[in-house]
């Protein structure tokens, strides 16, 4: 599939909305639930055995995406801010949880993702540092920008630990 072009046409998320996917090992989509499909312009068929990276916006620096992996790869939850490109080349900011799901005898089942809507000020700030991010790794490259990242958190206060804390605050 080709991939759109971006434009500047942000796609509204509601604060009842709830767009949940779930996927396998790899981060393919097995499944997406119809908020999902409404916002992000994509039908289930187009969606299904699709990698999530179908979503992937230029404006997102790879190290959030290299964090989540690291953390859900260990059976670690991750929160955290995404700018999502829809089908049409808008797009729509979420705080998205990727938790990892088990099955009874404790073997990896799917990992699940629950993305909400995200406060303007939130909206302000993530845009700041992600588009830093971004610079930094066209620049210097993702370890650059993995260091950025622990930096900003810890001038703000936060551990690395609380990565997933500060990512919540942030949206109150
Ligand atoms: C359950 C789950 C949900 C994901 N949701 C998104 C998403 O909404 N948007 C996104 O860009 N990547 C999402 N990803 C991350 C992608 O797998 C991928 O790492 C990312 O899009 C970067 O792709 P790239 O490495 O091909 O650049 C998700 C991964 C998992 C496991």
């Amino acid at each position: 599939m080709e991939r759109p072009t971006p434009t500047d046409v942000e796609h509204e998320v509601t604060s009842v909305d709830m767009i949940v996917s779930k996927s396998d090992a790899e981060g393919n989509i097995t499944y997406t639930n119809p908020i999902f499909m409404k916002i992000s312009g994509y039908t289930q068929g187009e969606l299904l055995d699709q990698p999530h990276a179908i979503l992937r916006h230029p404006d997102m620096p790879k190290v959030i995406f290299k964090y989540l992996w690291d953390n859900i790869k260990e059976g670690k939850d991750v929160t955290a801010y995404v700018k999502n490109l829809c089908k049409d080349g808008g797009f729509y900011w979420v705080l998205a949880q990727v938790r990892v799901a088990k099955n009874p005898d404790g073997s990896f089942r799917n990992y699940v993702s629950t993305r909400k809507q995200i406060t303007d000020g939130a909206k302000e700030a993530i845009s700041t540092l992600y588009a830093k991010l971004l610079e930094i790794e066209k620049s210097d490259g993702v370890e650059a920008s993995e260091q950025a990242l622990m930096d900003f958190l810890v001038e703000n206060g936060q551990s690395t630990a609380t990565f997933n804390d500060f990512m919540m605050q942030l949206n109150k």
